[in-house]
Parts: structure tokens; C-alpha cells; sequence
């Protein structure tokens, strides 16, 4: 256990029923229409665990895993993987649902990198996460892991 906020504080959820403007010609959700919602509801996580402004650094791990159509309604639900220096990890998942038959279901998963930065623009320190079950040490140890290596992608260059 670790002094900070817990991911429960910052946990952020919208629902949001699917219109006709929200679609493709297919009559799907349009994925920069997701995205839009998913940079949303995670940067208001990332703003409320930090207590100030933040902007998106980056996204990771964007998946498209089933679509929503017109009429569903989409789910979506951000929560804090792990807090560094100025920047943190932010989970986002849309689950759809559909009324008529009561089904639920997961379309889309992303992981965000948000910075805190202050009044001057400027990246600035975050508030640390404060884990309170088995499931926020693993996911703040994965994101870890994932960091690490998003750092040495940049340092070699490859990013
Ligand atoms: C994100 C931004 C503030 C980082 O500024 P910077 O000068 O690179 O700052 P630093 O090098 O001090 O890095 C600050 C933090 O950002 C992280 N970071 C920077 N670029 C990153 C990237 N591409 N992916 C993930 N994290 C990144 C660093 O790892 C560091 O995290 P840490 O302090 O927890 O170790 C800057 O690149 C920026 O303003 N980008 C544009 C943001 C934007 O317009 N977003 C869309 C609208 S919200």
C-alpha cells in the first residue's frame, strides 16, 4: 500500500446512447468518433487523479474488438493503472449494451499516457496511486512493465 489517491477516486464512467450521427455507412459506431469518447472520459480520470489539468502524451494498446450499432448504448469506463513522475497510465473500456435483449458486451480497450502540467503548460508532478487490492498492485505493476519499455522504444529511436 502506498500513500496517494486510489483509482476508485478518479474511476470515470459515461453512457452514451449511439445516434445515427455517431455512425459510418455501415451503420456502425465511427472509430474516431470512439476515440473521441475514450480520450474524454480518460482525460477526465486522469484530471480528477491529478486534481489539475493533463493532456494526452499518448495511446497504446487501441483495440477495436466489436463494434456498436446504431441504437446501442456504449459504456465507457476509465480507471488509473499507475501514476509516475508527471504522467500516468489510463485504462479505457467500452462495453456496449443493447436493450432489447439485455446483452452486454466488450467493443473497444486503450491505454492512455496523460501529463499533469501546470498553470504555465508545463509538465508537473503527480499524485501517486494509492493501490488498495491485488488487482491495483498487478495492473500498477504492468503498467510498469509497459512504461519501461515504451521509455527504451524512445530512447533507441524507434518511437
Ligand atoms: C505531453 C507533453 C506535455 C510532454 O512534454 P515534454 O516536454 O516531452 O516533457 P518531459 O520530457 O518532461 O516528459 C514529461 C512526461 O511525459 C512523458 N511523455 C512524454 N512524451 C511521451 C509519449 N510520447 N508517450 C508517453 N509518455 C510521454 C514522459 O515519459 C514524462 O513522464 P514522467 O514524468 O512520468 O517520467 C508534450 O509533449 C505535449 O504538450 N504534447 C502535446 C499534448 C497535446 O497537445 N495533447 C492533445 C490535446 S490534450
Amino acid at each position: 500500500m502506498s500513500a496517494g489517491k486510489a483509482p476508485s477516486v478518479s474511476r470515470t464512467v459515461q453512457t452514451q446512447l449511439v445516434f445515427p450521427e455517431h455512425a459510418n455507412a455501415l451503420g456502425k459506431a465511427f472509430g474516431g468518433q470512439v476515440m473521441s469518447w475514450l480520450d474524454m472520459v480518460g482525460g477526465i480520470c486522469a484530471m480528477r487523479h491529478v486534481g489539475g489539468l493533463a493532456v494526452t502524451a499518448s495511446v497504446d494498446d487501441l483495440v477495436f474488438e466489436r463494434p456498436l450499432v446504431i441504437g446501442d448504448v456504449a459504456v465507457i469506463e476509465a480507471r488509473v493503472n499507475a501514476a509516475f513522475r508527471t504522467s500516468l497510465e489510463v485504462e479505457v473500456t467500452v462495453h456496449g449494451e443493447r436493450m432489447d435483449n439485455a446483452s452486454r458486451w466488450r467493443c473497444v480497450t486503450a491505454r492512455f499516457t496523460f501529463v499533469a502540467i501546470d498553470g504555465a503548460g508545463q509538465p508537473c508532478a503527480v499524485t501517486p496511486l494509492q493501490t488498495e487490492c491485488d488487482d491495483d498492485v498487478r495492473r500498477e505493476r504492468a503498467a510498469t512493465v509497459r512504461r519501461d519499455e515504451r521509455l527504451a522504444r524512445r530512447r533507441s529511436g524507434a518511437e
